[in-house]
């Protein structure tokens, strides 16, 4: 019978173990005489109690020094955040046996060993799960407040304490907590804080943003592509109740069969409502375009129209032309347009402009006091079966666009442009652009023109979701830096 009662400060409280462990094992109580267990907490606010578990109990004068191996000390870091009761006697009756059996130490085989790592595992596991698959959404927040972002995750083990330095070092710039049904942590931008756990229903719902999100994951879904087994062991059932786009996974998979299938036997197709390819007169024309720029908008548009000096224009539906007044305060100038964009004939209208559109909003920006455009006119993409799949433009291919880029600059005359993504800016800048390292920067071109570069929407929309909160405000940033224009030289 146990004649030793250790009770921890909390589930996760490691350190706590670790000191009453040396202490016992210093002592010489055997495990058998032991028990473990975890005291209550108390329910307090959420997030008004203390920040750490590592009890204060511990002076080091209550334990002395003893001689455990290196591998046991990592190993109990994560076994002893398993959710199994009976963790902590398993890992001191191991501790014990390594100090009592020195031969255990040669022996990965023995069973309290192999217990205790694959509890270990198990715990790096979920982890990992909860790094890649916490869903933050934005609180709403009265105007002018900060917006909060809150998280609901369900993890299977003790392991929140152990997991939110990734979330504070990744979302720094951020607030946000995570809640969850045993314990919830908070960062205010300074200091993680720890308190009891939640509900599902504290944290927010689903929102208008986060629609868009789902769009864009349905539309660049590929069921050629869908390896079920996969995508189930990276990706278990049990986290899709809290996943915003695992709504999306079964009908999609669902359907993905029958897609593949029909792409398949239909082969390639053509994209439905292409302009005739122009002849070769037009092609002369549009050469003699080159040297006589046009001196119009709708000039420009009809030569870019019949461009055929790179193979992208004999592919797409129509050309895409700029959109906006002329001589606004900024430009925007994005990489090609999209398949919507393609279609309907204007730019940023598909889920980057969507992005776009929002992120305007945002800014108290009107979409019709900005001049949106391109740096390559024509879309580029590859046929998956019916679908067609945006292509980055090749460097021969924006090259080949700059001239229509450059007349559209003369004759809108923006204040300044704002390069999105790495093709724009190497068009308007005439070099490679490191879009991360120089993102937020304004820089000025021989004929005086200021351009700022920042991040293509696509980009954002291409993010981890929980990477994109983040992303999206830094991208806010830079957009607002460049509506406040450039700083005045000299
Ligand atoms: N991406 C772009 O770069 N431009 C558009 O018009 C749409 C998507």
């Amino acid at each position: 019978m146990a004649e030793r009662v250790v009770t921890l400060a909390g589930e996760a409280d490691v350190a706590g173990f670790r000191a009453e462990a040396r202490c016992m094992l210093a002592q010489r109580t055997a495990p058998e005489h032991v028990s473990w267990q975890v005291a209550r907490r108390d329910e307090g606010d959420l997030f008004g109690v203390g920040h750490d578990d590592a009890s204060a109990a511990h002076t080091p004068e209550s334990s002395s020094r003893v001689n455990v191996p290196a591998f046991f000390v990592a190993l109990c870091e994560r076994a002893a955040l398993h959710g199994d009761p009976n963790r902590f006697g398993l890992l001191y009756r191991l501790l014990w046996r390594l100090v009592h059996e020195p031969a255990l130490r040669h022996d990965p085989l023995d069973a309290d060993r192999m217990q205790a790592e694959l509890m270990a595992r198990a715990v790096r596991r979920d982890m990992h799960k909860m790094t890649a698959f916490v869903r933050f959404r934005p609180l709403s927040v009265e105007a002018g407040d900060e917006v909060q972002h809150v998280a609901w995750f369900e993890p299977d083990h003790h392991i929140v304490e152990a997991t939110a330095p990734f979330f504070a070092r990744r979302f720094a710039q951020m607030r946000w907590a995570i809640l969850t049904p045993e314990r919830c942590v908070r960062w205010d931008g300074h200091a993680l804080a720890f308190g009891p756990g939640a509900k599902r229903e504290d944290a927010p719902q689903a929102d208008a943003a986060e629609q868009l999100w789902l769009t864009y994951y349905a539309s660049i879904f590929n069921p050629a592509r869908l390896k079920l087994k996969m995508m189930q062991k990276e990706m278990p059932r049990k986290y899709w109740k809290n996943l915003p786009e695992a709504v999306l996974i079964q009908p999609l998979t669902a359907r993905s069969a029958q897609r593949s299938g029909q792409m398949i036997e239909q082969g390639a197709s053509e994209p439905a409502h292409r302009r005739p390819a122009s002849s070769s007169a037009l092609r002369v024309d549009q050469r003699v375009a080159v040297v006589h720029a046009p001196g119009t908008l709708a000039a420009l548009r009809d030569a870019t129209e019949r461009c055929r000096e790179c193979p992208i224009g004999a592919m797409a539906t129509q050309a895409v032309p700029g959109e906006g007044p002329l001589q606004p305060l900024l430009m925007l100038v994005g990489e090609q347009p999209g398949d919507q964009e393609d279609l309907h004939g204007r730019p940023f209208v598909g889920p980057a402009g969507q992005l776009l559109d929002r992120a305007l909003v945002q800014l108290g920006w009107p979409r019709e006091a900005i001049y949106l455009t391109n740096a390559v006119k024509h879309f580029k993409f590859e046929l998956r079966g019916k679908r067609r799949i945006h292509k980055t433009p090749a460097q021969q291919e924006a090259a080949a666009c700059l001239h229509w880029l450059e007349n559209e600059l003369s004759l809108v005359q923006p204040g300044a442009v704002v390069a999105l993504g790495a093709t724009a800016a190497r068009a308007l800048l005439g070099r490679h652009v490191a879009v991360m390292s120089e993102r937020g920067q304004w820089f000025t071109r021989a004929d005086g023109l200021r351009v700022l570069v920042t991040l293509h929407p696509s980009a954002l929309l291409r993010m981890d979701a929980g990477e994109r909160d983040a992303a999206f405000a830094a991208w806010l940033a830079d957009l607002r830096q460049a509506g406040a224009g450039p700083p005045q030289a000299g």
